[in-house]
């Protein structure tokens, strides 16, 4: 540490020199058992100077804690924090590596600890803050990510950096949560988080405390299913894993100098934002949830949510509102009941709703290997299946997921979403055949009524006004007194 300062002390005795030995730099990215980071004295900065470690002060707050900001950005954007439950009431607090391998805060000369990382013992353990801003524990001679004993990526406060996972270890049991600050001035855990739910066909939800708030559909390929316009774009790469080892949501960026980032903010909202650096400010790409549509089964069982719907709850078709009451007072979130039940062995065909948000998928079964025949003739076989539809989207949909209870938190988009097959009973099915369109055909029908009924009044006007015209036409010939080459031609 010492050695650091005189360095520091060197570089702003002689600047020139800097120009001369660019790799000498007046902050360090790593602390070893021998060093430490002190509150007011020293901070740890990732090589590249993306990302500092040091104590902080969150807005008016007196309160210290450890915490990881972005090194070159003026607003201060603080995007991980150790000891966010646990604050240090002044500034005695010291970073340090313990004698059991493990970083350490403590707050006093005595040594109280605030805070410490949980790993496993190390040999020669070293902490380092990447570039990436990971703060991570490992043995000194081995870089191998895989071999880190301990990274603060695996202990997320409200933010997801890019490479950074949100999710599963199945292995190890370990889930990666993001979960807001109290307040703005206080990162304590908050009453919002970010999980991914590993269960049937994975998806994320965005709770509050115990109550799932949002949900964001299962991974299609491309995006969630509820948020398509978070697709693929030349700012971003997605990457959502999902095996026998791990499930996981992440990103990166297609140009590394970017900055941007994922945060749940501590009013319930999961934020996209952007550096911009000529406006000195972070710009807002998207946030969720951003409308009533999103609230997580707003319109109930079987019930599709349609913002630009008046009511914005409508039940599938061949379903009807199960409290019909609340519904009328436009509360649909008792949801619908089928009017009437299918027969499984006789008569049972499917509805194909497009543009949709897949219902939730914690019970489904998903085999992305089938085909979308394959999948309706397994839906077909089994007496609880209530609906399937690809599992994937591009190359036109592949893959196949199964859905066999009632079918939660659907949603219909103007534009993207995806097929669903809901199954129903044959006699709701007009058309007779095994797929008939939904609320989209109802729409078309409805404009094939209204242009018939045109097209026919419009037929029935024109022959009136010509049978007019030609019966007007005789009446003037009468009065222009040709009544007598008339009479003439009746006498001839
Ligand atoms: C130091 O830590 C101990 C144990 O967490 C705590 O009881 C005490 O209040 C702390 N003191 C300060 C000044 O942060
Ligand atoms: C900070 O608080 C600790 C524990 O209460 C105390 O031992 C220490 O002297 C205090 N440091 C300062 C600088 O006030
Ligand atoms: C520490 O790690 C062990 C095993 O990996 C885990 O069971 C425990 O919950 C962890 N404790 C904390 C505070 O994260
Ligand atoms: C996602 O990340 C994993 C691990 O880095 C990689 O193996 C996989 O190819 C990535 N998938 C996509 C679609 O980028
Ligand atoms: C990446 O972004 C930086 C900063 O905006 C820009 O200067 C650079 O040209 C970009 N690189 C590429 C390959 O687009
Ligand atoms: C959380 O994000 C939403 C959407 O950007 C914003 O309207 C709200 O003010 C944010 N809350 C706070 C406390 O910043
Ligand atoms: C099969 O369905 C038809 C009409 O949907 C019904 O009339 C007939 O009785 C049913 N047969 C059996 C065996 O359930
Ligand atoms: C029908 O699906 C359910 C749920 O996946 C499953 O438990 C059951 O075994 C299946 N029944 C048949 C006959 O395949």
């Amino acid at each position: 540490m010492r050695k650091v300062i005189v360095i520091q002390s060197y570089i702003i005795l002689c600047p020139i020199l800097l120009i001369f030995l660019p790799n000498i730099s007046n902050a360090i990215d790593t602390i070893t058992p021998t060093q430490a980071v002190r509150d007011g004295e020293t901070t740890l900065v990732s090589s590249g100077e993306r990302f500092e470690l040091g104590f902080f002060s969150p807005g008016n707050s007196k309160n210290r804690y450890v915490g990881i900001w972005y090194k070159r950005i003026t607003i201060q954007t603080v995007v991980w924090v150790a000891n966010r439950d646990n604050p240090l009431t002044n500034s005695s607090g010291t970073l340090r590596i313990g004698d059991d391998g493990n970083l350490i805060l403590t707050n006093t000369s005595a040594g109280n600890v605030v805070w410490s990382s949980n790993q496993s013992k190390a040999d020669n353990p070293i902490a380092q803050l990447l570039d990436s801003g990971n703060l991570v524990i490992r043995e000194e001679n081995d870089e191998n990510p895989e071999n880190y004993l301990w990274q603060s990526f695996d202990y997320p406060t409200d933010t997801l950096l890019p490479d950074m996972k949100v999710g599963w270890n199945l292995r190890t049991g370990m889930n990666r949560i993001l979960t807001s600050w109290k307040r703005d001035d206080d990162p304590a855990t908050g009453d919002y988080s970010f999980r991914i739910d590993p269960h049937g066909f994975p998806e994320g939800f965005l709770w509050n405390r115990l109550d799932r708030q949002f949900r964001t559909g299962p991974w299609n390929g491309l995006t969630f299913s509820g948020i398509p316009q978070m697709k693929p774009n030349y700012i971003f790469n997605f990457n959502f894993t999902s095996n026998q080892e791990e499930v996981y949501y992440s990103f990166s960026l297609k140009n590394e100098s970017l900055v941007s980032r994922l945060m749940v903010n501590h009013t319930g909202v999961i934020q996209r934002s952007t550096w911009l650096e000529t406006n000195r400010a972070w710009n807002l790409l998207w946030y969720l949830p951003k409308d009533q549509c999103d609230n997580y089964r707003e319109c109930g069982a079987y019930g599709i949510c349609d913002i630009n719907g008046s009511p914005m709850c409508k039940c599938v078709k061949g379903f009807e509102p199960k409290n019909p009451d609340n519904w009328y007072l436009r509360d649909g979130s008792g949801g619908c009941i089928r009017k009437s039940e299918f027969d499984c062995q006789n008569g049972s065909g499917f509805l194909r709703l497009r543009g949709m948000k897949l219902p939730d998928t914690s019970l489904s079964f998903a085999d992305k290997s089938m085909t979308l025949k394959e999948c309706e003739a397994r839906c077909l076989k089994n007496c609880s299946c209530t609906a399937y539809a690809n599992s994937d989207i591009p190359g036109g949909g592949t893959g196949c997921v199964i859905w066999t209870d009632d079918l939660m938190d659907l949603r219909e988009f103007a534009e993207d979403g995806q097929d669903i097959y809901i199954r129903v009973a044959a006699s709701e099915l007009e058309e007779g055949g095994n797929s008939v369109s939904g609320s989209h055909s109802d729409k078309n029908k409805r404009v094939v009524v209204i242009v018939i009924v045109t097209v026919a009044v419009g037929v029935l006007l024109f022959g009136l006004s010509v049978c007019f015209i030609r019966k007007r036409k005789t009446m003037l010939s009468i009065w222009k007194g040709n009544t007598e080459e008339r009479g003439t031609r009746n006498l001839s």
